[in-house]
């Protein structure tokens, strides 16, 4: 049978959801990809050391200091000496061009606070996510991992799971309970679903 999946995953920040991808490729329930390469565009980033911490490659790719197009020439370079075959954005906070996500078309999932469509789109990261979600009195939020193309949140659903909102909580609470409940549980399991698809179409 062919290799597993190679997978890179950006991130920006804390990396909780590369943690929990690590942890689904070590307890086996990612069976079929292979977590190759953690990429993110800030040094500072958390996510770099659960990288380090389970022995697996990383490089900085800085938006800032390149600029969206260099940075999307470094990314495509990386991607393509690593043989990257499946990316995952993972609290990755750089919205990527037409001309890159047309290079990886079906093979870029992204994980969104929300049940998209709702509370999505340009705009919508982080906490604001959760505070325009109370603001508007939801009884139930919940999380989605989608592939990506050109419309920031706008391509093809591939897992949900909703969340129930508890009365009073906060927009930090909120986000912290979707995280819990929600993220960790769905993005593994998007990425098995994407990578063993990837694995098997290349064996036809
Ligand atoms: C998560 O809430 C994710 O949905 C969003 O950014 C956050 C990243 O958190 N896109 P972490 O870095 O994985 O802890």
């Amino acid at each position: 049978m062919r290799a597993k999946t190679k997978i890179a995953v950006l991130v920006s920040g804390g990396g909780t959801n590369l943690q929990a991808l690590l942890d689904a490729e070590a307890t086996g329930l990612l069976a079929n990809g292979e977590i190759t390469l953690v990429i993110s565009d800030k040094p500072t980033a958390f996510a770099l050391e659960r990288a380090k911490n389970a022995g697996v490659k990383s490089a900085v790719v800085c938006k800032k200091e390149l600029g969206r197009e260099g940075m999307e020439r470094r990314l495509l370079s990386l991607l393509r000496e690593n043989g990257i075959e499946l990316i995952v954005l993972a609290g990755f906070l750089c919205i990527l061009s037409e001309n890159f996500t047309k290079q990886y078309d079906h093979r870029i999932l992204n994980i969104h606070p929300s049940l998209i469509p709702s509370f999505c789109g340009e705009g919508y990261y982080g906490l604001r996510v959760h505070e325009e979600a109370l603001k508007k009195g939801v009884k139930v939020t919940g999380a989605t991992v989608h592939f990506v193309n050109e419309i920031p949140d706008g391509g093809e659903i591939v897992c949900q799971k909703a969340v129930t909102v508890p009365e009073g909580i906060t927009a930090e609470g909120l986000q912290k309970r979707v995280m819990r409940l929600a993220e960790w549980k769905i993005l593994p399991k998007a990425v098995e679903i994407v990578s063993k698809k990837i694995r098997n179409e290349e064996t036809i």
